[in-house]
């Protein structure tokens, strides 16, 4: 199994969501030598323009004609990401929240690899199908505040929903969240929320092996 790990934090070593993923694929690892971890740490990646050249081929594509011979060397930089993104079994996104929503390079790297006929494509009825079938996600998020479900915040949370929207759509709709929340309140809640969250990662870690696709509630 190959797992695409998508690290939208620029924290590093102090960043809370890291520290869970990295309980999640310890718990993995536990359970098989055979999973292999491909990083793709978004702070330290030049992603291609969604502009110029790319957006001109993005419009041919959104209309059904083929790119035009000018913009496809450039669409290749568009086309080598989604290769790789579409070549995992599943996917582990690292991410804060920010603004109520996910980081603007996580945003970008959407904007990049969610393109017609790569991701989706829409049918001779105009329905929308999904092309990356059969594969799941994790999530994990860590937050300032808690938008736990009745809480104050929860109606601001655009994050979970966001990517539960924008990876459903392209078909990858078993997708586990998991939420380091409170992190920035007190200490003491800090410390109690990160130790639920570690604690949460290494169990889905530890199973996620034998759940077979579709089985997220
Ligand atoms: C630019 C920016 C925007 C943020 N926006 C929010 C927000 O909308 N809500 C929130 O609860 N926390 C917000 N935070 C706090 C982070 O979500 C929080 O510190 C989180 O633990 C960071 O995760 P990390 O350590 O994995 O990077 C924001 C932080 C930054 C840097």
């Amino acid at each position: 199994m190959r797992i695409l790990h998508i690290v939208a934090t620029p924290r590093g070593s102090e960043s809370h969501s890291l520290r869970v993923s990295e309980a999640f694929l310890k718990g993995l690892a536990e359970q098989s030598g055979d999973v292999e971890v491909d990083v793709v740490d978004l702070y330290r990646h030049d992603l291609p323009a969604v502009a110029g050249d790319n957006l001109e081929a993005k419009y041919s594509l959104m209309v059904g004609r083929p790119i035009d011979r000018g913009h496809q060397e450039s669409w290749q930089q568009i086309e080598s990401l989604i290769e790789h993104f579409v070549s995992a079994d599943a996917y582990l996104i690292t991410a804060p929240m920010w603004n109520f929503g996910v980081p603007y390079a996580l945003k970008y790297y959407i904007d990049c690899i969610v393109q017609p006929g790569y991701l989706f494509r829409y049918d001779e009825t105009g329905q929308v199908v999904p092309m990356v079938t059969g594969k799941r996600m994790v999530c994990v998020t860590a937050r300032g505040a808690d938008y736990s479900p009745g809480s104050f915040l929860h109606p601001y949370d655009f994050q979970e929903p966001y990517l539960r929207a924008i990876f459903g759509f392209v078909g990858i709709t078993d997708i586990r969240f998991i939420h380091a929340q409170p992190m920035d309140i007190t200490p003491h809640q800090r410390e109690a929320a990160l130790g639920e969250a570690l604690a949460q990662a290494r169990e889905l870690g530890g199973g996620f092996l034998v759940q077979p696709a579709g089985a997220a509630a």
